[in-house]
C-alpha cells in the first residue's frame, strides 16, 4: 500500500478572496497605485492588517521575501563589501538577498536543534566586526531570541528576521519577526499564506520604512502608504533612494487577506499534523526528532529529522524507496544542489566558509518532510 497524497498540494484560496481577486480584475484597478482619492487599495489593506496582526506601525508588501531581503539590507544601510552575518542552514534566496545588497555573507555554524550556533555567533560576530546579522528561522526553528537580542546588543548588530517559515510563529509568547529591526515573511506557495509569490516587509523604525517604500517602486507616491509615517520621513530621502521596483499587486493582495484572517486556525492545523507525525517518528529506532526549546512556540510546516546511522550512499537509496511509497522526503546531506535544496558549500560566490564543521556534520544525516495542510491529522 503506498501513500496517494501529494505533498506539494496546497489548501485551495478562501472564496472570499478568488471572489475579490474576480473582482479586482474586472475592475482593472491591479496596480496598488490605481486608486481614487482617499480610496485604500487591497495591497493597502493588507499592509495595515498585517501590521496589526504583527503589532507594529509599518508593513510594506513586496514581490517576494527575497527582495524583501534585499531592501531591508539596503534601507538599514548595507554597503558594498559590509559584512552580514547569516547562518549556514538557509535557502539560497537569503545568501542571495546579501549578495544583492553588495555584502559579504559571514555563514554562521548551526547547531543540533537547526539554529545559529550562538557561540559560534559571538566568535564571528567579534572576528569579523560585522554590523549585520541576517537571522533565518529556517524550517520554522527559532533560536533562543533573549541570547540573540543580548549578542546583537553587545555586538551593536542591526537584526533582520527571516520569517519565511516562521509567520504565526512565537518566542516566548512574542510573535516572530518582531524582535529585529526589519523582519521579512514570504507568502510564495509553499509558506504559511499562499498569493504564488509575495513577500512582506515589517519595521518598527519610521526612516528604514521610508527608504524600503521608495526602494520598493512607490515614485513619488508614497503618501499612498498607510502602514508608513508621515511625508516628513519620505522627505529626508526621496532624492537619494533609487526606486528598484518590487510591488506587490492588489490581486495577490486580494488573495491573501482572507488568509491571514485564517492564519493562526491555520497554524494549529500544521501542528496537529506534525505532532501526528513525530508521534509515529518517536517509535523508531532510527530517526532521531529535532528537540523544541519550551519557549519555541514553532508552526510546523514541514518536519526534519536525523537519520545518524545512514551512509551517504545510502540516503539516496532511501529517498528512491520513500518515492516508489508516494513519500517525498528531502535530504539537507546531498552534495548537489537538489530540487529547492542547496547546501551552503553549492554558493561558490562565497568564499569565506571556514569553521563549519557543525554544519556539515549536522546536515549530514538530516531529512525533512513537507507537511501540507490537504493531509489530515488522523493516523488510518
Ligand atoms: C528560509 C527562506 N527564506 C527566504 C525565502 C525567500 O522567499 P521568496 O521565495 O518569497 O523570495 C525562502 C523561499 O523559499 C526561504 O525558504
Amino acid at each position: 500500500m503506498s501513500f496517494k497524497k501529494s505533498f506539494t498540494q496546497q489548501e485551495a484560496i478562501p472564496d472570499e478572496g478568488i471572489e475579490a481577486a474576480i473582482e479586482i480584475m474586472k475592475s482593472g484597478r491591479l496596480h496598488r497605485y490605481n486608486v481614487n482619492s482617499g480610496e485604500k487599495s487591497l495591497t493597502d489593506q493588507l499592509e495595515l492588517a498585517f501590521s496589526q496582526y504583527m503589532g507594529v506601525d509599518n508593513c510594506l508588501a513586496c514581490a517576494s521575501c527575497g527582495y524583501a531581503l534585499h531592501i531591508a539590507l539596503k534601507a538599514l544601510g548595507v554597503k558594498e563589501g559590509d559584512k552580514v552575518l547569516c547562518n549556514a542552514f538557509t535557502l539560497a534566496p537569503v545568501p542571495g538577498a546579501i549578495d544583492n545588497a553588495g555584502g559579504v555573507p559571514v555563514l554562521v555554524d548551526i547547531d543540533k536543534q537547526l539554529c545559529i550556533d550562538l557561540d559560534d555567533l559571538e566568535n564571528k560576530a567579534r572576528a569579523s566586526g560585522a554590523k549585520y546579522l541576517l537571522l533565518s528561522h529556517m524550517r520554522g526553528h527559532i533560536s533562543d531570541m533573549d541570547r540573540i537580542m543580548k549578542i546583537c546588543k553587545d555586538f551593536n548588530l542591526l537584526l533582520i528576521e527571516d520569517c519565511a517559515h516562521t509567520m504565526g510563529a512565537k518566542w516566548n509568547g512574542k510573535m516572530s519577526g518582531s524582535f529585529g529591526d526589519v523582519a521579512c515573511f514570504s507568502t510564495q506557495t509553499y509558506k504559511h499564506m499562499n498569493s504564488g509569490e509575495g513577500g512582506l516587509l515589517i519595521t518598527p523604525h519610521s526612516d528604514v520604512i521610508s527608504k524600503a517604500i521608495i526602494y520598493s517602486g512607490s515614485y513619488m507616491l508614497y503618501d499612498k502608504h498607510y502602514a508608513a509615517p508621515d511625508k516628513q520621513a519620505f522627505d529626508a530621502v526621496k532624492y537619494t533612494t533609487p526606486n528598484y521596483s518590487g510591488r506587490m499587486d492588489n490581486l495577490r493582495a486580494a488573495i491573501l487577506l482572507p488568509q491571514l484572517e485564517l492564519l493562526d486556525k491555520k497554524c494549529t492545523a500544521w501542528n496537529d499534523r506534525y505532532f501526528a507525525m513525530s508521534d509515529i517518528f518517536k517509535t523508531s529506532n532510527e530517526i532521531v526528532l529535532i528537540e523544541r526549546d519550551i519557549k519555541e512556540q514553532f508552526v510546523a510546516s514541514s518536519i526534519q529529522f536525523f537519520i545518524p546511522a545512514l551512509s551517504p550512499t545510502q540516503f539516496p537509496l532511501l529517498i528512491q524507496a520513500c518515492e516508489a511509497q508516494g513519500v517525498s522526503i528531502k535530504w539537507f546531506g546531498d552534495s548537489e544542489p537538489n530540487g529547492y535544496t542547496s547546501k551552503y558549500d553549492s554558493w561558490h560566490y562565497i568564499s569565506d566558509k571556514t569553521s563549519l564543521v557543525d554544519t556539515e556534520r549536522i546536515l549530514a544525516t538530516l531529512i525533512d518532510i513537507r507537511i501540507p495542510l490537504t493531509f489530515t491529522s488522523k493516523i488510518v
